[in-house]
């Protein structure tokens, strides 16, 4: 089968090859999948990019992409839910990363069956950025009906389902972005729009129950500053807190240097008697299924910037990863 395959570290440009490798060997708790449609994430460029180096080195050739949707193909002998024909989406454990390819494999517990109403690249468009959002404002934050939430790039792939998502569960939400996307984040429902070309968030008077921080860096330690006494802070860039780092198996070592350079985050948010966890969302059939409720009710809409052919899946990686992207970017498998 065709696979898109990282061939070293660097960018999509220099180090992204289509190459002929064999369909993968599926176990009895797997399904194959023959690919439909395929989505990128920023964790695909960053991981080819080598930022993740310090969790483990890449075995090249490798392949690339984690989300999909598609038909399933063959089932393992213990796979009871799905069977041949069910039209499927998830988001691959990593073992079988990437879904730029042919056919993949999916753990039967990290799919479920597509949304009745979507098609096969609207439904590529959900898993990762769909469970991210999901786990950050349900799992973890536990935003409720009538709190204020500030949901920053309300226009990316997360934002733009994050934003509906809280929508639906009664939060009022503010959102930023740049000048050309106040519209689109409008009309995704949030109620106030800060255009970050213009105006800073930090000029806010009102102060947010919780912060959903996707940008990381300074915008982390910022969030506690409009953040009420006792808020929470969910963050998918910033610092790694205790409960990740031992999620992901990191060494006392490694703790011990991540702890560190969180501290300042730590230290404020227990000044505040506020919440800060980092999220790194996990697959999960259960909750694409529940997700898949919440598209076939038209709470939310998928939102898809463009879409490319698999002969073009490096220039779609190359527009993501300009950081510019409005909504998702998806890779048509097949024709
Ligand atoms: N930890 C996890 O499990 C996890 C899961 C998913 C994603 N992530 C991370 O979360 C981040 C967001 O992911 P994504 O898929 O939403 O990325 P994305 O789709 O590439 O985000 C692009 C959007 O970000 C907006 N943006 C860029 N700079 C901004 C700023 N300073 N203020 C407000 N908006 C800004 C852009 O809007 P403009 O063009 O208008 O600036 C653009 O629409 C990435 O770093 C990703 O790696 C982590």
């Amino acid at each position: 089968m065709k696979s898109l395959m990282m061939t070293k570290y660097g960018d999509a440009g220099t180090s992204l090859k289509v190459q002929e490798v064999p369909i993968p060997n599926f176990g009895k708790n797997q399904i194959l999948i023959k690919t439909h449609s395929a989505s990128f994430n920023p964790i695909d460029y960053k991981i080819l990019r080598g930022d993740f180096k310090a969790m483990g080195k890449i075995q090249f050739p490798k392949g690339i992409g984690r989300d999909v949707s598609g038909i399933v193909e063959k089932v393992g002998k213990n796979v009871k839910n799905f069977k041949a024909g069910d039209k499927v989406y998830s988001r691959i454990a990593e073992d079988f990363v990437g879904t730029m390819a042919e056919y993949v494999i999916s753990n039967d517990n990290d799919a479920a069956l597509i949304p009745s109403n979507l098609s096969f690249d609207e439904s590529a468009s959900i898993p990762l950025a769909g469970l991210t959002s999901y786990q950050a404002l349900v799992d973890v934050v536990k935003l409720s009906s009538g709190e204020n939430i500030l949901i920053h790039a309300g226009s990316g792939g997360v934002g733009t389902i994050a934003i509906q998502l809280a929508k639906h569960l009664g939060a009022n939400v503010t959102s930023t972005t740049s000048t050309k996307n106040v519209k689109l984040v409008k009309d995704l429902g949030a109620d106030k729009v800060i255009d970050y070309t213009k105006h800073s968030y930090l000029d806010e008077s009102a102060k947010f129950d919780v912060v959903f921080d996707t940008l990381g860096g300074e915008h982390t330690l910022n969030a506690f500053k409009v953040l009420k006494d006792g808020g929470r802070v969910v963050s998918i860039s910033g610092a790694l807190d205790s409960i990740t780092a031992k999620q992901f198996g990191l060494n006392k070592f490694v703790r011990l240097i991540l702890a560190f350079q969180a501290r300042k985050v730590t230290k404020t948010a227990a000044k505040m008697n506020a919440m800060y966890r980092f999220l790194f969302m996990s697959s999960s059939g259960a909750q694409l299924k529940k997700i898949a409720k919440l598209y076939e009710s038209g709470s939310i809409k998928p939102v898809i910037d463009k879409t490319y052919d698999f002969k073009s899946s490096i220039q779609a990686l190359e527009y993501l990863s300009t950081g510019r992207a409005k909504g998702k970017v998806i890779v048509k498998i097949v024709k």
